[in-house]
């Protein structure tokens, strides 16, 4: 191969940023039939994180799709492994340096498997660093804001055979028309805005995923027209704060008019979003789930904690009046209505007092279910600055406390279903007991004796038994 010729930009007549990806992603399918003799090349792509970053993932993919590449469950046939990686808490970067390291074996056995890694934690200047120079087998590390560079990158290692290293792109416009393959055929992502500007005193998001940007109303509205008339069942928008949406776009949209847009398109679907922030969730809103013929009657918004002082240290912007407020407008005017929350146990400072305020937050609203977290500190936020005298081992205990209270609630909110009958989505079958695995409205897992070729479709249970947080059904 003649390594000299290198390939910038600038040598294409093509302005379209997208077309020229596409002229790369050609190149890849070329240099990968050549290599492979003309066998499929695969790739092997692991995503931690949130829905963000599964959204992010479905694009790689799609990208990759059109390069010829099809998919494995397993790093060991792939020629290309991507780990799409996620920052917000230390256990999550942990695993993805153990996960990596472990892939030195199978490089070593096959030298030309090319080897990336992207996404959140990339955009961490001292981790990309580290993953750089701790493994000289991984060929190419990008951040979230290369993402749409994604072809050119990759093409630029495999053609060179050098470690190509991108990240800090300061490209912060919003991509429309990258192909996407979605990992589901009834359950799809729809990523409305991205970034976020709220600045949570102990969250790295911001800082990993940039500054907030909304995507046109009209661009969201056609995506979702494209899902739900391709047979999609369950809709999730996606933002970092959805309730901020619309901020900077050249019309007059709120987060709860371009649900009400979305809700308006005929079909039998069900449309989620998240994640809501409380200091933006709006009466507006409420009473558009309320209205809404698709909307599901799940509200996943997450307090973080009970205690007024620690909400400030957080920089939450909201206290705990305001948003029992907004809960107990939300349980008025949507019945059955299934709420969920995040919480984080031992932020810097929390004393058991403040602990004890979370605790009887969770008392008084009874969420369906919660995302617990141990505080986790990330270089570079505020809180990590913070003094922090309250052992692990303490906050371990607290976090076991949590976890006992609300298991009881879980168990009681479960248990008063107990009898109704329910819409359920069959999502998928259990191998432990063969059971339908199946989601209510409410995102509530009901398990239900039946057949697999139900996966995909709605259905109605009656609800006939309720074990802690999940509901056995019955289907009618
Ligand atoms: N944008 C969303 C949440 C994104 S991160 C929101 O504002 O709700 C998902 C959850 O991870 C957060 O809600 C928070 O509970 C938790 N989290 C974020 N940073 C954390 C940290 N440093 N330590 C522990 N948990 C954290
Ligand atoms: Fe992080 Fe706060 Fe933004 Fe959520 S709203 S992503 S918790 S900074
Ligand atoms: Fe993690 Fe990035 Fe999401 S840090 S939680 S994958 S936005």
């Amino acid at each position: 191969m003649d390594r000299s010729v290198t390939l910038e930009k600038s040598d294409l007549n093509n302005t379209n940023f997208l077309e020229n990806q596409d002229y790369y992603l050609n190149l890849i399918s070329e240099l990968m039939n050549i290599r492979k003799r003309g066998e499929v090349p695969l790739a092997y792509i692991h995503t931690y994180g949130c829905q963000q970053n599964v959204a992010d993932s479905e694009k790689i993919k799609g990208m990759l799709s059109k390069a010829g590449f099809e998919f494995v469950d397993g790093p060991d046939d792939a020629d290309f492994i991507l780990f799409n990686t996620c920052a917000v808490r230390e256990h999550a970067e942990d695993r993805v340096f153990g996960n990596v390291g472990a892939l030195k074996k199978i490089k070593k056995k096959h030298p030309q498997i090319m080897i990336a890694v992207c996404g959140c934690m990339m955009e961490q200047k001292h981790i990309a660093e580290r993953m750089y120079n701790s493994f000289p087998f991984v060929s190419l590390v990008f951040g979230t804001h290369s993402l749409q560079n994604f072809p050119e990158l990759y093409y630029r290692a495999l053609f060179s055979g050098k470690r190509v290293y991108e990240r800090d792109n300061d490209d912060k416009k919003i991509y429309e028309g990258i192909p996407i393959k979605r990992d589901g055929t009834f359950k799809g992502w729809l990523p409305i805005m991205y970034g976020c500007d709220n600045f949570c005193t102990y969250c790295i998001v911001p800082y990993v995923r940039g500054r907030e940007r909304s995507r046109k109303s009209a661009d969201v509205i056609s995506e979702a027209k494209e899902l739900i008339n391709s047979g999609y069942k369950d809709i999730t928008l996606l933002g970092q704060n959805v309730n901020s949406y619309g901020k900077g776009l050249d019309e007059d949209i709120t987060f709860a008019k371009l649900l009400g847009e979305i809700d308006k398109i005929p079909g039998d679907y069900w449309l989620r979003f998240m994640t809501s922030h409380p200091k933006d969730c709006s009466k507006e809103l409420i009473d558009t789930i309320a209205s809404g013929e698709h909307i599901s009657t799940h509200l996943h918004l997450p307090f973080q904690s009970g205690s007024d002082r620690i909400l400030k240290k957080m920089n939450r912007h909201y206290d705990r009046k305001k948003y029992l407020e907004i809960i107990n407008y939300a349980k008025e005017k949507i019945p059955n209505l299934s709420l969920t929350s995040d919480i984080i146990v031992g932020f810097p400072g929390e004393t058991y007092e403040d602990f004890k305020e979370t605790l009887s937050l969770i008392r008084e609203v009874e969420f369906t279910s919660l995302f617990t977290f141990i505080y986790s500190p990330r270089v570079g936020t505020p809180a990590a600055k913070m003094d922090d005298p309250i052992p692990a081992e303490e906050k371990s205990k607290w976090f076991q406390e949590l976890l006992a209270v609300q298991e009881e609630i879980a168990a009681k909110r479960c248990a008063s279903m107990v009898g109704k009958k329910e819409k359920i989505l069959v999502e998928s079958v259990n191998k432990k007991n063969n059971k339908l695995q199946c989601r209510n409205s409410g995102n509530i897992i009901v398990e239900c004796d039946g057949d697999e070729n139900l996966i995909g479709t709605f259905q109605t249970a009656e609800i006939t038994e309720a074990r802690n947080w999940i509901l056995k059904g019955k289907l009618i």
